[in-house]
Order: C-alpha cells, then structure tokens, then sequence
C-alpha cells in the first residue's frame, strides 16, 4: 500500500526520494509525489501513476540547480483510500500556509469532523483526502513549533498514522510519528532516511530504528530524538538490517513473482534449516518457547491471516488435526476481533503474515492477546509490526518477497506450520518413527520444488492453452483444498481471469451450473486419501465439457487418464505434497498472466501489504 520516504542529508534529496519511491513501487500505489526544501519555501511535484510519471514531472518542474541543492524532502506513492487516484489527492499535502508539508500512510477515521471544524475557520481543501486535513491541523496547531505542532495534532486525531512531516520554518529537521502504520529510521553518516518500509533505506544504510506506536521522532541529518506524544523521551535500539540491496533487485529474471519462483528451494531451505531434530522426529521452534510442557496443555490451535496467508492457515488447519490431535481452527483475521472470539489461556493463536504489517492480523492479534490466549506469529519481515506486538513467534526467513502475488511466504509458511505441527504431535500421540518419516519428508521440500521448477517450460506449454477463457475453477479436497483456493487466487491477482477455488465436493452444489464446453477445470487431484473422490469430481465436470488440467502425482497413469492436460508433481507425504502442487500452480498462473501480456508484479488495485482494515 501508501509508500514513505523521507531524507534529510548531505546529498541531493530528490535522487534519494525517487530511487526510494521506486523501491517501494511493489507495495502497490497508483500515484506519487514529492515536497523539497527549497530555501525558504516547500515545493511540491506530483503525478498519478507510476514513479518514472512522477520523475518526469519533478523533472520539468525543478530547475537542475534545485535538484542538486535541495537536501531534504519527502516523498510518498498512494494507494487510494479517500478520494481517486488523481493528482491533487496524492501526497504530500501542504497545510493552509502552504509552508508544511506531510506525507501519511493511514487512516484518518475523524477527518470529517476535523474537516468541519477547519473549514468553519476559513480554511479551504484541495483534495478529498484525511491526509490534507491532517496537514491543516498541523498547520492550525502550529505556533512556531512544528514537533509541538504535530504533537497537538495527533493528540486529536482518530485512526492509523504513519507520517513525515517538513516545515519551511525549520528547515533542518523532519518530524516524523507512527500508530498502527510503520516508519523506520535509518542512521547514516551525516544524514537519515525515514521510510515506510526498510527496503527503502537497505541501499544506503544497515542501521535502522523501528518506531513504536505514538512515538515521534525529531530527525535532523546527524541525529535522532525519539519522545512519546506527551513529549517524554524513549530510547529505542538501533538494529542491523539482515537484507542486502541485491536481494530486492531482480536479478536477470524477467519478473519479481518469477525470481521469488525460482529461489523457493533456497527459501524453504533456509526456512527448514537447524529446524528440524533428526534424532527425536521432532522440531525445534524456538520461537514456540523451550516447554514442551506448556505445549501439551494447549487445548486449540487458531490461526488468523488474510489472503495467501490464510490459505497457508488452512493447509496447517489439517497438519495440526492430523498430526498433533489437537482442535485446529482457521479465522479471516477481520473477522475475527469483531465476532468476540471465545479465547482462553489454552488457545495458541498463531497469526499468519508474510509482511507483518496486515492491519487486520495485527487487531486480531492485539484481540487475542487481550483475552488471554498464547499468541506467536509467523512473519517473514522482521522487525514488523505483528512480530513486535507477539514478541514471541517463528521468522520464516524467506528472504525480501517483491511480487505482490505472494509465492515464496506461501510455501515457507506452509513448510514451518507442518514442523509446528510435528512438534506439537510430538508432545502427544505422534510416535518417533512416524515423525522420523515426516521430518525427512520436509527436509526434502525444497528439492522437490526445484524438481517443479525444472518443469517451467513444459507448464509454460500448457499455460498457452488457458490463455483464452475468462472464467476457470480450481478444485481439491483435504489439504488439497486450500491449494486450489491458492491457485485460484494467484491466477486471479495476476491474470485478470476469474478463477474461483472451490471444495471439489462443492462444485455440484452450485458452481457446476457455469461449465460449458471449454470452460477450464484445474483439478489438484495428487495422491492421497481423498484422490479418488477429487477424480469423481473431475469425471463430473468432463462430462459437461469442461477443460481439466490435472495436477497429478508422478506416475499416477490413473490421474492422468482423466486430464487434457497435466502437471505431474513428486510423490510425497499428502501434507508435504502441497508444496509442490502449489508451486505448480505459481508457474502456471505466471504463464498465463505473461504471455496474456499482464504486468505481473504489480497488479491492479493489488497492494503487497494491507494496512488499512
Ligand atoms: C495482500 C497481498 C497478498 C497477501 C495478503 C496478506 O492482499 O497482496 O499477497 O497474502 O495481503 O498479507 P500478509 O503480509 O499479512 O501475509
């Protein structure tokens, strides 16, 4: 979603804004734009659309002279919330005066009554956004103060904040706050990047400062000075950086989502690594606490999450069952705090988030800590939001994901849910050759990708053929299911085709209305208990003319018999299975959305990481 960058240095502000926002572009926005000091008055450049638009624009707008000299500046690409993607509603916006200008990640629940109240003393709105009555109030607030100011501000303020904010009467500092929208400070030599996000900053500096919620900070190019609302100090640690530049670049490949493809074994293996205990068929989480003890008396796994995120909840949903005997649940993070979940000290809740910034995961996981229960995520970005708000919980160090249609999150999260899973059985019915097997199996997951990867060609063949339908259905059963959801929802986000994933059984009760000759069918039918009846379902659907692409386990002449076409799949363990038929599915949908001729990376309306509700 909304991108921040700010910068206040010794080199020139707009280069570092714009190779920043560019940075950022894969969150997913649809305009951007850019305030620079320029002596005694801020000025402002903006475009709807992408960064090279708003560039271009800056670039007719600004003098060269302006652009060498200017040292500090802030930047911001938009996801409309309030008001169109247009020009005047991107950021930054100025206050009345003109002479503040802010960039806000968020939302403003009150911007209404605040609006009200600022026009009833004269002032006048460009935009149709919260951001820009937020830079009135600074402005209104204001008396010659301008941390003072923001603080005032913010103190009347409903909703979600990430902000950056210049001041052409105090030209040397950026003030910058955070609730519920992250901001991250990088500490350079003689200068300081503030962004939304550390991709933004990784290029320039490894030290950071992760802002908690209603701090502020006072940044000038040498310092830091972080203090609550209330104006009183907080310290908070400098961390390293673990990512390098290199890894948000594509790296020879045509696309982010087909990069992050192809470094799924490397992913899965760094996210297996030192995880797995060879000697009791068991895992070692530590992020699960030492206590096999505390383990055992949990009564019920729930796990929250939102689109791929939640799909992965489900794959674990019949891992823990399965495994562990335990009571395992799936909730769509937004519904959850708003249905009063019934939670005790005996329920794990495990909150599910490649980012860590979904703005829904993080209520719920602030909703089930407050009624007791045992909360850990499972993040990828660390240092992000849910991971700081659980304090406790499992990384799963897939590496940067770019691609706003997530694939390596997907099979890490899977991959780390099913060694949870193996150490919670464990600690109950699941014996020690049993859990021998199945943690050899998972040792192999990345190995049996790259055995899905090497078929790319022969899946991009296939795709050719589904290139045409602008309706298609994925079908599976038992943990299948939630990889059919999974294939539909990649081929959706990045195709435009409409696919909708349905429980095989389900299709008679309803959605086999719409099959008509042609219509595609993607069946996950790999090998397991419920592979005969997934067959059944497909006879169903051939038999109304629809088109099956199979996704089989190798060698089942049986699966194959009853495809058009089909991806065959290494034979495994059912739940281990599902990692290599979802990577199958990644490639094809890649396929289809690229020779469609479809952008891919950053599809339309699409952002990486919600942090609105
Ligand atoms: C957005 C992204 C999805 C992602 C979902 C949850 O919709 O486009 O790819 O699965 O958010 O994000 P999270 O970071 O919490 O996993």
């Amino acid at each position: 979603m909304c991108g921040i960058v700010g910068y206040i240095g010794k080199v020139n502000a707009a280069s570092v804004l714009i190779g920043g926002l560019k940075r950022l572009e894969y969150r997913g926005y649809d305009s951007a734009g850019i305030a620079l000091l320029d002596g005694d008055r801020v000025t402002v450049s903006k475009a709807s659309g992408k960064v090279a638009n708003l560039s271009e624009r800056a670039h007719s707008n600004w003098s060269p002279e302006l652009f060498q000299k200017a040292t500090i500046g802030i930047a911001h690409t938009r996801w409309a919330t309030h008001g169109p993607p247009t020009e005047v509603n991107a950021h930054p916006h100025l206050d009345g005066s003109g002479g503040i200008a802010l960039v806000h990640n968020g939302i403003i629940e009150n911007y209404r009554s605040l609006r009200a109240r600022l026009e009833a003393k004269g002032d006048v709105f460009l935009s149709e956004t919260d951001t820009e009555v937020l830079a009135h109030l600074i402005g209104d607030c204001d008396k010659g103060d301008l941390f003072q100011a923001v603080c005032d501000a913010l103190h009347q303020v409903v909703g979600t904040f990430g902000i950056a904010v210049i001041s052409s009467r105090e030209p040397d500092r950026i003030i910058t706050a955070r609730r519920g929208s992250p901001i991250v400070i990088g500490v350079g030599d003689g200068e300081t990047i503030i962004a939304s996000d550390a991709s933004a900053i990784v290029a320039h500096t490894q030290r950071v400062i992760y802002l908690d919620d209603n701090d502020i900070a006072i940044v000038t190019a040498d310092a830091v000075d972080i203090r609550d609302l209330d104006n009183v100090p907080v310290t908070r640690e400098i961390a390293e950086l673990e990512q390098d530049a290199a890894a948000t670049e594509k790296g020879g490949f045509d696309h982010f989502m087909l990069k992050e493809i192809h470094e799924q074994p490397d992913s899965l293996a760094n996210a297996i690594r030192g995880r797995l205990d060879l000697q009791l068929g068991s895992s070692v989480l530590a992020g699960m606490g030492s206590s096999q003890r505390e383990l055992a008396e949990l009564s019920r796994v729930v796990m929250v999450g939102c689109g791929t995120s939640l799909h992965a909840a489900m794959v674990g949903q019949y891992a823990f069952e399965d495994l562990a005997d335990i009571h395992a649940g799936v909730q769509q993070a937004a519904e959850f705090r708003y249905r009063n979940p019934i939670l005790g000290s005996r329920d794990f809740v495990i909150a599910i988030s490649q980012s860590g910034e979904t703005a829904d995961t993080l209520a719920a996981v602030k909703e089930a800590k407050q009624k007791g229960a045992f909360v850990m995520s499972l993040v990828n970005v660390v240092g992000s939001t849910i991971a700081r708000e659980t304090g406790r919980g499992v990384y799963l160090h897939a590496g940067p994901e770019i691609s706003v249609a997530s694939t390596k999150a997907f099979t890490c999260q899977v991959s780390v849910l099913l060694m949870m899973a193996l150490r919670l059985g464990r600690g109950r019915r699941y014996s020690r050759d049993e859990g021998l097997k199945l943690a050899r199996e998972i040792q192999s997951i990345p190995s049996l990708v790259q055995q899905v990867i090497d078929k790319g060609e022969m899946i991009a063949e296939i795709a050719a053929k589904y290139l045409d339908n602008e309706h298609a259905f994925f079908i599976g059963r038992g943990p299948m299911y939630p990889v059919a959801l999974e294939g539909a929802l990649k081929l959706k986000e990045i195709s435009y085709i409409h696919a909708e994933g349905y429980h095989a059984a389900e299709l008679k009760h309803g959605p086999i209305a719409l099959l008509q000759e042609g219509t595609p069918v993607i069946a996950v039918a790999c090998e397991g208990p419920a592979k005969d009846k997934t067959l059944g379902n497909v006879e169903e659907c051939r038999a109304r003319g629809a088109r099956i692409l199979g996704i089989v386990t190798e060698g089942d002449h049986e699966a194959e018999d009853v495809m058009d076409d089909f991806i065959s799949v290494p034979r495994a363990h059912p739940l281990v299975a599902t990692i290599p038929a979802v990577v199958a599915l990644q490639i094809f949908s890649y396929h289809v959305a690229r020779l469609r001729g479809c952008e891919i990376d950053q599809p339309r309306n699409l952002a990486k990481s919600v942090t609105v509700e």
